[in-house]
């Protein structure tokens, strides 16, 4: 049973319980002696079975039982709540932090009861009006009937974390950049080819954390393009087989600068470089790799940058208009590329020139 009665009603007791047993032992009143034996026992336990059996369980005693388990004067947030989500408790930096805060769900939009039966710890993540974010503990009790929740601040470890992540970014655009200014790209070229890439992840039920990385990765594709002599990726014209051929070790020349590093963005990018000139039929470079054997980066890649090269202009040549692309992509569906994708891509045509008007050339 929980322990519930605070220190006070136990010392009360245990006063209380000597002063009838004295009383008992000194009168004729014999039944004073057990009762006061068994307050004498309540109030060392602090337990009272008919305080429970009552369901009397005082929002003093939870403080008193929980407030033992954290430090004296906690900085951060603390609630306890009881198994009807009913706040029960609150120490000073909850009650200041989330004064709206009466039941479980004011905190976080979940079932309460599973969390207690099974004894669960979970974490969750709250960003106040202030711009504040709480990183907030929830553990169930059976013991207690109840949930609690030790909230952290940690705002200052979200804005260093987005700080690394623009950075990165930023860091990979230019790398895009660089390969696609190399060759005859525009700028904007790689930010559509990264949101093109993942929202065709995304569609093709890729989980959200991997479709961001894949999306910071696909403008690194022809970084490789960095190792092609200008001769050849300057050439006016069409190029000859030989030039064709140099042209061709852009792909293996990008996987090579990216594959050394094991951080996960450069390792997507590394494969998304390395593939994304290899064709559904296996008529691509450099490994001529065949269906589902081209990696799922590679496959999505492909789409989008063709889909944007074809729809943009270069210097060299006008932008096709969408009904010459899509006549493409129907041609090419389980040629070229992944006929999955390609229904994908004409399935949920609107997003994608949503895309295209967000980044104009
Ligand atoms: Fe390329
Ligand atoms: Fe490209």
């Amino acid at each position: 049973m929980l322990i519930n009665i605070s220190k006070k009603d136990s010392n009360i007791r245990v006063l209380l319980g000597t002063l009838l047993v004295a009383l008992g032992s000194h009168s004729l009143w014999y039944l004073l002696i057990p009762a006061g034996l068994m307050l004498i026992h309540t109030g060392l336990t602090s337990k009272c079975p008919i305080t429970h059996l009552l369901h009397q369980e005082t929002q003093e005693a939870k403080e008193h039982l929980f407030v033992n388990f954290l430090p004296r004067y906690n900085p951060q947030p603390v609630f306890i709540f009881k198994s009807d989500s009913q706040l029960a408790f609150s120490n000073k930096p909850a009650k200041k932090l989330f004064p709206e805060v009466e039941k479980f769900q004011d905190l976080v939009r979940t079932d309460i009861q599973p969390i207690i039966n099974q004894e669960l710890i979970q974490r969750s993540k709250l960003t106040l009006n202030n711009g504040c974010v709480y990183s907030l503990v929830i553990r169930g009790s059976i013991q207690l009937d109840g949930i609690v929740v030790y909230g952290a601040d940690i705002t200052e470890i979200v804005a260093l974390n987005q700080e690394i992540i623009e950075t990165q970014k930023e860091i990979v655009y230019a790398m895009g950049e660089i390969g696609e200014t190399r060759s005859k790209e525009t700028g904007d070229h790689v930010r559509r080819v990264a949101e093109y890439s993942e929202l065709l992840a995304l569609l093709n039920g890729i989980n959200k954390d991997e479709a961001e990385l894949i999306k910071l990765a696909s403008p690194m594709h022809d970084i490789g393009k960095v190792g092609i002599p200008d001769a050849v990726l300057k050439k006016p014209g069409k190029l000859d087989k030989d030039e064709f051929k140099i042209m061709k070790t852009h792909a293996e020349i990008g996987f090579n600068l990216l594959n050394h590093s094991s951080r996960p963005v450069l390792k997507t990018a590394a494969v998304i470089a390395y593939q994304h000139h290899e064709k559904w039929d296996g008529s691509g470079y450099p490994q001529q790799l065949t269906g589902e054997n081209i990696h799922i980066y590679g496959r999505i890649t492909a789409v989008a940058d063709v889909f944007d090269a074809l729809g943009s202009a270069r210097v060299y040549k006008e932008a096709w208009p969408l009904d010459k692309i899509l006549e493409l992509f129907k041609q090419q569906r389980g040629v070229h590329f992944d006929p999955k994708l390609v229904d994908l891509l004409l399935e949920n045509l609107p997003l994608f020139l949503t895309i295209r008007e967000k980044y104009p050339n």
